[in-house]
């Protein structure tokens, strides 16, 4: 049966099957193509995106903007200020007044509850643009871009170094979704939380994926096929940041633990980048990371989702 994803909302990359997912990948990489032939069809001709933001970004805010004006819509940009969500009104108002104006919102928020309760009461498809919880238009990308450089997703594992944090989460739930193996590999006491790790590991069982965690980083990086990093202090924890740097000091990526992994092993890291920190500036530049592709394929990948949701 065809995947329709027709006014649904991506609020957990959970929410959407194995199915639906290489619908997304597969409908990213015809979009790319068209993206790069400059004939990419206007499919979101007169739709309006509305943008709230509770944190900054710079890949989120522009990839969703560029990728409307490309696809014949039109995005608008809701700061912090403006909109104070939470303070000036509820998020069940927002959600109803902005569901009048456009077609598709998206949201980058603290509380995780702020997009489900979005979702809840919107009446047009919402995208989850981070919350303190997850992050699947991330992994979306993500996923494509090792679809892209490797060909094939099931059965790769992949090794996940850093902060139980958000990015984690969401990639357990992708990589289980698609068959690949997943080891997230944290400092004792940042380990995603439980009941991600549990639902994640349930979903891997059904299409094979082996979903675990790890406290040693050369442990964990043996043979692997990608190796991921992000911040060790996240928005919104930077009050945290220094003790954050002691604690996780031995889990940076660089050239010692590469020289565990495959030799073909790619690099990615979702930015923005703390050099020096969970990542050195040299390994980020090795030929091997693919940091800027995937940060590319935030557009293209996003583009899809949005087409499906709303075209
Ligand atoms: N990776 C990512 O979401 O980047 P921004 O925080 O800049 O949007
Ligand atoms: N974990 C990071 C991801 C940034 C894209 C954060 O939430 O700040």
């Amino acid at each position: 049966m065809a995947i329709n994803l027709k006014g649904r909302n991506l609020v957990s990359l959970k929410d959407f099957s194995t199915e639906e997912i290489w619908q997304v990948l597969k409908t990213a990489e015809a979009l790319k193509l068209g993206y790069y032939r400059n004939d990419q069809p206007k499919l979101l001709a007169d739709k309006t995106l509305a943008m709230i933001f509770q944190k900054p970004s710079l890949r989120t805010r522009v990839s969703f903007e560029a990728g409307m004006t490309r696809l014949g819509g039109h995005a608008i940009y809701l700061a912090p200020a403006d909109i104070k969500l939470g303070a000036r009104e509820t998020t069940e108002d927002i959600a109803i007044v902005l569901s009048r104006y456009a077609d598709i919102i998206m949201a980058r928020v603290f509380g995780h509850d702020i997009v489900v309760d979005l979702a809840k009461y919107a009446t047009v498809p919402v995208i989850n643009g981070l919350s303190d919880q997850e992050h699947p238009c991330q992994v979306l990308a993500d996923l494509f871009t090792i679809y892209e450089k490797k060909n094939r997703l099931a059965g790769l594992n992949f090794v996940y170094i850093g902060d139980g944090n958000n990015m984690a989460h969401s990639l357990m739930y992708g990589a289980a979704r698609v068959g690949m193996n997943c080891t997230a590999c944290t400092p004792k006491g940042y380990q995603p939380l439980p009941e991600v790790v549990e639902e994640a590991q349930g979903m891997g069982r059904l299409t094979g994926a082996g979903i675990k965690l790890e406290t040693d980083p050369l442990t964990a990086a043996r043979d692997a096929d990608v190796i991921y990093t992000d911040v060790w202090a996240s928005m919104g924890q930077e009050a945290e940041a220094e003790k954050r740097k002691k604690d996780f000091a031995p889990y940076q990526v660089n050239a010692k633990l590469m020289s565990v992994a495959d030799r073909q092993a790619i690099i990615m890291h979702c930015l923005p980048a703390h050099y020096g920190d969970e990542i050195d500036y040299e390994t980020s530049r090795t030929p091997n990371s693919v940091i800027f592709d995937e940060a590319e394929n935030r557009l293209h990948a996003q583009n899809a989702l949005m087409v499906l949701l709303a075209g």
